[in-house]
């Protein structure tokens, strides 16, 4: 097995609430977050697959098709977007870095037709970071 990983950058912005908390508690648990008008970061997405090496090819997979299924169902999405207004799944889930890593997964997942997802590692740039792994 090897892993064969690609990098893609976004800004987005976000803003973390609950409806089902009260206000007081929305901002005591969110803090500044909690502001309705947003702010940005800068994300940064590496999508790994894991795989066997095609013989035939000496690669895993086309890389330049990864990047073209992460350009198409995450950037063409999420870049320079308000992510609670403007990407439906943060419609009823709150974008926390946790949250868009999960979704990111979701849309990669099955688009993948040699090699299966191993991982989604997303930067909230610069000083943190979270992986999915699919469970
Ligand atoms: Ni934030």
């Amino acid at each position: 097995m090897i892993y064969v990983t690609r990098r893609a950058e976004f800004a987005a912005s976000h803003y973390y609430h609950n409806p089902k908390f009260s206000a007081e508690e929305n901002r005591r648990i969110f803090g500044k977050c909690n502001n309705p008008h947003g702010h940005g970061h800068n994300y940064a997405v590496e999508v790994t697959v894991a795989g066997e090496v095609d013989p035939a090819t000496g690669m895993v997979m086309d890389l330049k098709e990864l990047k073209k299924i992460l350009e198409k169902e995450v950037l063409d999405l999420m870049d320079h977007r308000f992510l609670n207004k403007e990407v439906p799944a943060f419609a009823t889930t709150i974008p926390t870095t946790e949250n868009i890593a999960i979704e990111i997964w979701k849309l990669i997942a099955p688009k993948l037709r040699i090699g299966k997802l191993h991982r989604i590692r997303l930067y909230e740039t610069p000083d943190l970071f979270v992986d999915y792994l699919g469970e």
